[in-house]
């Protein structure tokens, strides 16, 4: 089973039925088994990965990124199209926006991050350019001919999770720069320069960070606006994917 694109997602980003003759694959890689769903869409061969597991929702500190990752190379992949939801830190970009992220900032703790970690060479991958320029190009060329609004560029904060951030972090993380937090794109993006990928983020926003507003943030409230924007991304995935 082979595949040259992947979308990485939660649940609701793939839905059956929009891949033609999808198929279940678990592909088993040095990391562990990853569950994926390879189909084809017009006349490419497109790989699903549901970031959190299948059926099992793995919580973000949780996820087995290097046996996903390894497992859409083992596959043939070489472009990616990831999702997640993220909070955000600045009123540019409100709940419900997507934004096309350009750089991450990691506050990831305890996350097996990267493939090259034995007795061979050592190798130091730069991150110059951390999600895929051409990508983003092409996205937001799509994005633009769908009429669908498309923030080109934002900072990633990753935080490890799976709390939720306190306000006073969230000041740190407004001060140092950051666009949006999530818990998800580190090591992922990482991994996937690593095996030399062509990835790129589209975040939904889902809620304004901690402290930004006077309610408690809750899952829930993550959870429903995603299910609101969902299908805006996934018009967006798909239309880029047929370009
Ligand atoms: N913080 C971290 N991760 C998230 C958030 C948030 O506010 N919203 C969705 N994922």
């Amino acid at each position: 089973m082979r595949a040259e694109f992947a979308i990485i997602g939660g649940t609701g980003v793939y839905e059956p039925g929009w891949l033609e003759g999808a198929k279940r694959v678990d592909v088993e890689t040095p990391y562990g088994t990853a569950h994926v769903v390879v189909g084809r869409y017009k006349d490419k061969r497109i790989a699903f990965l549901p970031r959190h597991g299948v059926g099992h929702q793995l919580p973000p500190h949780r996820v087995n990124y290097r046996a996903n990752i390894a497992a859409l190379q083992k596959l043939g992949v070489t472009q990616v199209l990831a999702t997640g939801a993220v909070g955000t830190l600045t009123t540019r970009c409100r709940p419900g926006s997507l934004v096309m992220v350009d750089g991450f900032i990691d506050f990831t703790k305890a996350r097996a991050g990267t493939f090259f970690d034995g007795e061979g060479e050592v190798v130091h991958v730069d991150m110059s350019d951390p999600y895929c320029g051409r990508l983003r190009k092409a996205l937001a060329a799509t994005a633009e001919t769908l009429g669908i609004e498309l923030y080109p560029t934002g900072t990633y904060v990753c935080t490890e999770g799976p709390r939720f951030e306190t306000p006073a972090e969230i000041r740190f993380f407004q001060a140092i720069g950051g666009t949006v937090v999530g818990m998800t794109s580190v090591p992922e993006v990482v991994l996937a320069k690593e095996a030399q990928m062509c990835y790129a983020t589209v975040c939904m926003v889902t809620n304004w960070a901690a402290g930004l507003t006077p309610r408690p943030l809750t899952h829930e409230e993550v959870v429903a606006e995603m299910r609101r924007n969902v299908d805006r991304l996934r018009q967006l995935f798909f239309a880029t994917l047929e370009g």
